[in-house]
């Protein structure tokens, strides 16, 4: 059987909207016409009422492999990311051990041979992510990592982060920062506010993560280095990042589906799977974010990062932070753009986009500039015509469905969204020319 035609459906990328079938032959996309036959016995993937949008690529995820097999894995996560319409993930290095030298680079980069989806391996800033000393992030290099992170936790010793910059930016790396300091941090759980004062639970406040954005952005002046900051939750950052953006400093940031879609109301349930770091904020910060999407400023990342159901059983302060997002975050971002509410009570007042303009969002946001940031332009990201690499999503922008916990690709279970229902929903993935997703379920 030779390659397939994905028809019936509309193409967004950055060059626009037009109705059109999508024909493919090995990992090559060969033609984008109005209509194309299935001459030469080509399969069709039906995709009518749908639209074929690039891949796409999530710029945080902990894959937790190598250390926690019974959390998710390289092949589970990139399951888990092509049923979310994923064809690229960035995994996070905070592993255990953590991805901080060359073998243990080589040894995910040999796990994502068998992926579901291209996966391209942060490095460590610092060695054992302990924020004392520099990891080997030039051989780190040399082996193919283009992002260097501590995620889990921010470079809190400026000079150090200094250097990492001075270092990362000779080698044209990014360095991408878990925006975070400690001590104003300490010991909190929760967003420092209303909510926390009323739950008795200890806040982490705003300014810990400012505080540490103006100073990476300070730096990125001094050092020339890119900096990208990791899940933007406050609208302090985002007026930092700004400011950057207009001082021409070589900054982004990305900003987390469930900071676009939950307020820190929902703690009020004292269910731990609402507990995240950066944690979730109050309603304004939640719109500013939902604003800064839309209007450019930022791209979406999962921070996709999976626990075990007995941690998140713990009570909230004993619980750890994380929540699963690979599977969830093109139908959070879509039911958010398109109905102008979050998924929390009192998240109304947001801009409300038309299918059109909320897939030219998404198409930028989640597709094409996260590939830039993580140096995967050229196989990924790229416009929908031929002699493109065949890495796509083909989304049912009508589609509702209710999350269920217990019927998704990840090994784990910890998604805030369980039984909450969402617009738009991942049809088809297609791989390097290869359906890896077919009607909302994983081939393999
Ligand atoms: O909530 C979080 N969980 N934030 C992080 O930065 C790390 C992540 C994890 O690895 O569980």
């Amino acid at each position: 059987m030779k390659g397939m035609v994905v028809r019936g459906a509309t193409v967004v990328d950055s060059s626009g909207v037009r109705r059109a079938d999508v024909a493919i032959d090995d990992r090559e996309i060969v033609a984008v016409e109005s209509s194309i036959d299935a001459a030469g016995g080509r399969r069709v993937v039906d995709a009518s009422g749908c639209l074929v949008l690039p891949g796409l690529v999530d710029l945080h995820a902990h894959l937790r492999d190598p250390g926690n097999p019974e959390c998710e894995t390289v092949e589970s996560a990139s399951r888990a990311a092509a049923r979310g319409g994923y064809t690229a993930v960035v995994a996070m290095p905070n592993t255990d051990p953590p991805i901080d030298s060359v073998e243990v680079v080589r040894y995910v980069q040999e796990r994502a041979t068998r992926a579901m989806t291209e996966v391209a391996v942060a490095g460590t800033i610092t060695a054992g992510r302990k924020g004392e000393r520099l990891a080997p992030m030039g051989e780190m290099f040399e082996a193919g990592v283009r992002l260097f992170t501590d995620d889990g936790a921010g470079v809190q010793d400026a000079l150090l982060m200094r250097r990492a910059m001075e270092y990362a930016g000779g080698l044209g790396a990014i360095i991408a920062e878990h925006c975070e300091e400690a001590r104003l941090a300490y010991r909190g759980h929760m967003h420092e506010g209303r909510w926390s004062s009323f739950l008795g639970i200890p806040g982490i406040p705003a300014e810990a993560e400012e505080v540490m954005a103006a100073r990476d952005i300070a730096l990125s002046r001094l050092t020339g280095c890119r900096l990208h900051l990791l899940h933007i939750s406050t609208t302090g950052t985002l007026d930092l990042v700004r400011k950057a953006f207009k001082a021409g400093l070589p900054v982004t940031g990305e900003v987390a589906p469930h900071h676009l879609s939950l307020s820190d109301a929902e703690v009020a349930s004292y269910d731990p799977q609402f507990k995240v770091n950066p944690p979730l904020r109050p309603a304004e910060d939640v719109r500013s974010l939902v604003n800064a999407l839309v209007s450019g400023e930022v791209v979406v990342a999962t921070d996709h990062a999976p626990h075990p159901a007995d941690s998140k059983e713990l009570p909230f302060d004993q619980a750890p932070p994380g929540m699963l997002g690979l599977e969830t975050a093109l139908g959070v971002v879509w039911t958010v753009l398109t109905s102008g509410s979050g998924l929390s009570t009192g998240l109304d007042d947001m801009p409300v986009l038309s299918f059109e303009e909320a897939a030219a969002v998404v198409v930028e946001a989640m597709s094409v500039v996260p590939a830039r940031i993580a140096g995967l332009e050229g196989a990924q990201g790229g416009t929908v015509r031929a002699g493109s690499a065949a890495n796509l999503c083909v989304f049912d922008p009508a589609a509702t469905w209710v999350v269920d916990r217990n019927r998704l690709a990840s090994l784990s279970a910890n998604t805030p969204y369980d039984g909450r229902k969402l617009t738009g929903r991942v049809r088809h993935t297609i791989f390097r020319g290869e359906p890896v997703v077919v009607d909302g379920e994983p081939l393999r």
